[in-house]
């Protein structure tokens, strides 16, 4: 069989961010630009759909110049775009455009499923892991545990029963007092504390099965906080609450994580999303998981357009005719086929 070269155009607007790069099946990751909406929306204290959908409209086709630019080619061979699930404006900006863009150009595109670009960034990596293997998958809107067996054949061992995890730093955040993004500034000020000084709940980590629920641990921390403002000195312990939620988090993380990997049979876990990019959650697991831990660059942990890209490429084979303008609030990870396969 003689496997047509291709470069892929990916872009990347289910949230926040306006992603977009291009990706060669033979030469890889040629260009990615992002621009992020995070000071948009910081006064709001989270995204706002409207501002979200308006901001990709306004970003979307200088950052398609910039990479194509940076590439030096004039237009890829397939563009892929992510489909579902995320905001519906927002994701009507990407498909729109990907789609009109096809149709000018006269290429095919692939519609992406947010979570399975997640899933497949550190396939952008120098040693990309091999199938199968157990992925954790935790961002803004998701915590889940996938026994991924090969490309399209995603089965949910577990997921989050109320918060995703990355709701939870958020929130916690919030109530700490710091803005929008939470998780990452929430790292940051755990850094400066102490993480053994306030006791914290491990939710679910002794029940059966591999579902996470962390609306315990934030009422924990919010009573916490509470008695902390009640004593007058919430400022002297908020880096220790901090560095306290992020060890809980963290544990219940890698407990389910292990748990699952043992009983699954896995030597290769891939963690991915936002939450992928917390270091202490990435030390850790490296050192207590007997086998091989896979990570995206950090800055492919969040939302980018280099994953749509890959996950575009390797899904060549669902390529469709430009033209019809897919955007899907929710789309379930486990309806995915194998690439080629309708399901
Ligand atoms: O994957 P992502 O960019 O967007 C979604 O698809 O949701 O994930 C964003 C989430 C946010 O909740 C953010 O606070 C969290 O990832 N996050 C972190 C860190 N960096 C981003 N959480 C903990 N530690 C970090 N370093
Ligand atoms: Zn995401």
């Amino acid at each position: 069989m003689i496997r047509r070269l291709m470069k892929v155009l990916g872009i990347e607007t289910s949230c926040d961010e306006t992603g977009v790069a291009l990706f060669d099946t033979e030469a890889g990751l040629l260009a990615d630009a992002l621009h992020s909406q995070v000071d948009l929306h910081a006064v709001y204290g989270g995204v706002v759909p409207e501002i979200a959908s308006r901001d990709h409209l306004r970003r979307l086709l200088p950052l398609i110049r910039r990479v194509l630019a940076e590439a030096a080619i004039d237009r890829p061979d397939a563009v892929a775009y992510t489909a579902g699930p995320g905001l519906v404006g927002a994701l009507m900006v990407g498909s729109g455009l990907a789609n009109g863009l096809a149709r000018a150009w006269g290429c095919p595109v692939v519609p992406v499923h947010h979570m399975e670009g997640h899933l497949l960034a550190p396939m952008l990596e120098e040693e990309p892991p091999a199938f199968p293997f157990l992925a954790l998958l935790v961002s803004g809107g998701h915590s889940m545990l996938i026994a991924v067996r090969g490309l399209g054949e995603y089965e949910q061992m577990g997921t989050t029963l109320d918060d995703a995890v990355g709701e939870a730093f958020d929130k916690t955040a919030k109530l700490l007092g710091l803005g929008y993004p939470g998780g990452p500034a929430l790292a940051q000020l755990a850094e400066d504390g102490a993480d053994d000084a306030v006791e914290l709940p491990r939710p679910m980590v002794n029940r059966d099965g591999f579902d996470f629920s962390f609306s315990g641990l934030k009422t924990a921390v919010m009573l916490e906080v509470r008695k902390a403002a009640e004593r007058g000195d919430l400022e002297n312990v908020r880096a220790d609450i901090a560095a306290s939620f992020q060890r809980a988090a963290v544990e219940t993380l890698i407990a389910r994580t292990l748990k699952a990997a043992g009983e699954g049979g896995f030597s290769r876990v891939v963690v991915a999303g936002g939450v992928g990019a917390n270091k202490r959650l990435r030390q850790d697991l490296k050192a207590r998981f007997d086998g091989d831990v896979f990570y995206p660059r950090m800055q492919f942990c969040t939302d980018n357009g280099a994953m749509i890209a890959v996950a575009g490429a390797l899904r060549l084979a669902d390529a469709v005719d430009a033209g019809n303008i897919r955007a899907q609030a929710r789309w379930s990870l486990e309806s995915l086929a194998v690439p080629g396969k309708a399901a």
